[in-house]
């Protein structure tokens, strides 16, 4: 297949960058953040998470920071939400964007969200037809899609299920997730393909943590499949809480890079993301995990 002319970048290192964070980042350092990430381009940034302030204590500030952003025409600011109650909450804050997430395997499911996948699957369906009814987007997101820290290996057909019951309740995108970035670029390739038997490849996204250092490599291949959509994350922040050892996300500037690279549209002006990555890791007192970051800052320093 053709590569795509243009891509999405979705950005979730306000979310999941940050979630795992055990030292808090204020409410306005993660707004400031948002307001930095925007003004280099990124056209979708995921702000904050709805969940139980006692399972994730960082996003304990959700609604303080979607009334805190300076909201650019243009830009949604999509948010994860595991319940109704997350729902309501989100709505309040004035989301535009929900974010359903399950799993692959019952033991990720049950200690992400201490339910089993169907019962996770009962659950979103509520939320997605309550916050379509609202006019919100709904997405939704397939944790260990690419191996599990609790069971190993996963079944293509396992994520195959949880993806066509998310497509029936209406999310607009599914998203293949590697939560623990074990996955390489054959699995990759065929956990795709797999998916898409039933689900048009346009409408699935890619989510690679970089656990193993494949995660651009997994980006590569899932392009190849015909998916121009993909979750990063600034700088490379990340992790599960529920994932324990699993490190970030595939940078986002290493992204950036590698679509620059290949011609391709993000929209993304790569120095000003690389000014976002420098101000979060500043405050966060750790260095950029973006082996392009470094690289090109070495070169202009
Ligand atoms: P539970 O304990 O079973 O929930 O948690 P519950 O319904 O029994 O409620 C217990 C208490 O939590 C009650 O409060 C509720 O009101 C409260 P209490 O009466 O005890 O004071 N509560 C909430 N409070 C605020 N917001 C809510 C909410 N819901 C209940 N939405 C629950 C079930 C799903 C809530 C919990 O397990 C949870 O919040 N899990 C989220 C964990 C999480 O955020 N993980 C990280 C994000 S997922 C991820 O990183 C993977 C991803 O990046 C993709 C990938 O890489 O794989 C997306
Ligand atoms: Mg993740």
């Amino acid at each position: 297949m053709p590569l795509p002319g243009k891509v999405r970048i979705f950005e979730v290192g306000p979310r999941d960058g940050l979630q795992n964070e055990a030292a808090p980042v204020s409410t306005a350092e993660k707004i400031e953040l948002i307001h930095r990430l925007q003004d280099a381009g990124v056209s979708i940034i995921e702000a904050t998470a709805f969940v139980s302030p006692k399972w994730v204590p960082q996003m304990a500030d959700n609604a303080e920071v979607m009334a805190g952003i300076r909201r650019k025409p243009g830009v949604t600011y999509p948010v994860l939400v595991p319940n109704m109650k997350g729902l309501e909450a989100a709505i309040a804050a004035g989301a535009d964007e929900a974010v359903v997430f399950g799993a692959a395997t019952e033991s990720f499911s049950k200690r992400n969200t201490n339910c089993t996948i169907d019962e996770g699957l009962a659950r979103f369906e509520e939320v997605a037809q309550a916050a379509i009814a609202k006019g919100l987007r709904v997405r939704g997101d397939i944790s260990v899609c690419l191996g599990c820290p609790y069971e190993g290996a996963v079944d293509p057909a396992a994520v195959v299920h949880v993806a066509r019951a998310l497509d029936a309740m209406g999310c607009y995108e599914i998203t293949i997730c590697d939560t623990i970035g074990t996955g390489t670029a054959g699995k990759t390739r065929a956990v795709i393909e797999a998916v898409a038997g039933h689900i048009p490849v346009g409408r699935l996204a890619g989510h690679f943590h970089d656990t193993y250092g494949q995660a651009v490599a997994n980006v590569y291949a899932a392009l190849e499949c015909g998916i121009a959509t993909f979750d990063s994350s600034i700088a490379g922040l990340g992790g599960c809480p529920y994932a324990k050892g699993a490190t970030g996300n595939v940078a986002t500037e290493d992204v950036l890079y590698l679509l620059d690279g290949l011609g391709i549209e993000t929209g993304i002006d790569m120095r000003k993301l690389i000014d976002a990555g420098e101000y979060i890791c500043g405050v966060i007192g750790r260095p950029t995990l973006s082996r392009a970051a470094r690289a090109i800052r070495a070169k202009t320093a």
